[in-house]
């Protein structure tokens, strides 16, 4: 399974890509809001840092022309741009005419599996299932995401299930149980997954033996 960071902070992806983890970067038009920066240079920053890898950037029109003139500019900045396309009826016109042009889309703001099933129709190259959206309002988010990953296999299609919208490390789990193809976790939730007390506690009682042994690595 991918796994990418829901950013746009630039210190947090050099941080997690100096970890060896992440395979690629998510944004959206609120994270690239927060940076208070272009949107070029933001993305253009990214693809910089982490590279090789795969890195999604949203369009914001509403039509479909919008869209693929949109997409079309993203695209342009960078060779590893996965485009954005939320899921609408115009947008998967959008995904239909861009994944034929060979740009890859990742269709957003999926939560069910007659969307995710629309989307892998359109040509989608990543499917973004939001997980955590649902979970707020009492539902179970990872329902959609079993559905869809069980569609992707059972009918051959070529999209990518990518858990988004992920709260907490379990979200991570679930998506690694359901076989989803990538998963997109925002900086807290990575830190969180090399967290565990029994670690600590481990290597502290090593440190503290091979003190008191005296040994040393370098003689
Ligand atoms: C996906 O790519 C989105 O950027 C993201 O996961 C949305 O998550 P949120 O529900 O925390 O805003």
């Amino acid at each position: 399974m991918k796994l990418f960071l829901d950013t746009a902070n630039i210190e947090e992806i050099k941080t997690a890509w100096s970890w060896g983890a992440i395979d690629g970067v998510t944004t959206n038009p609120s994270l690239v809001a927060k940076e208070g920066r272009p949107f070029k240079d933001v993305v253009r920053e990214i693809c910089e840092i982490v590279n090789p890898g795969d890195i999604s950037a949203e369009v914001v029109s509403l039509d479909a022309e919008g869209m693929i003139r949109e997409a079309h500019e993203v695209a342009s900045w960078h060779p590893n741009i996965v485009v954005k396309i939320p899921m609408t009826k115009e947008g998967m016109k959008a995904v239909r005419v861009l994944s034929q042009e060979g740009i890859r889309c990742n269709v957003t703001l999926v939560f069910s599996l007659s969307q995710a099933f629309l989307a892998a129709k359109a040509g989608a190259y990543y499917i973004s299932n939001f997980v955590g959206r649902v979970d707020d309002i009492s539902g179970e988010g990872m329902n959609a995401v079993r559905d869809t990953v069980n569609m992707i296999q059972e009918y051959g299609f070529k999209s990518q299930v990518l858990v988004a919208s992920v709260r907490h490390p379990m979200h991570v789990v679930e998506a690694l149980r359901a076989g989803a193809h990538a998963c997109t976790v925002p900086f807290k939730v990575l830190e969180q997954l090399y967290q565990h007390p029994l670690t600590d506690i481990g290597i502290q009682r090593f440190l503290a033996d091979w003190e008191k042994s005296g040994a040393k690595i370098f003689e």
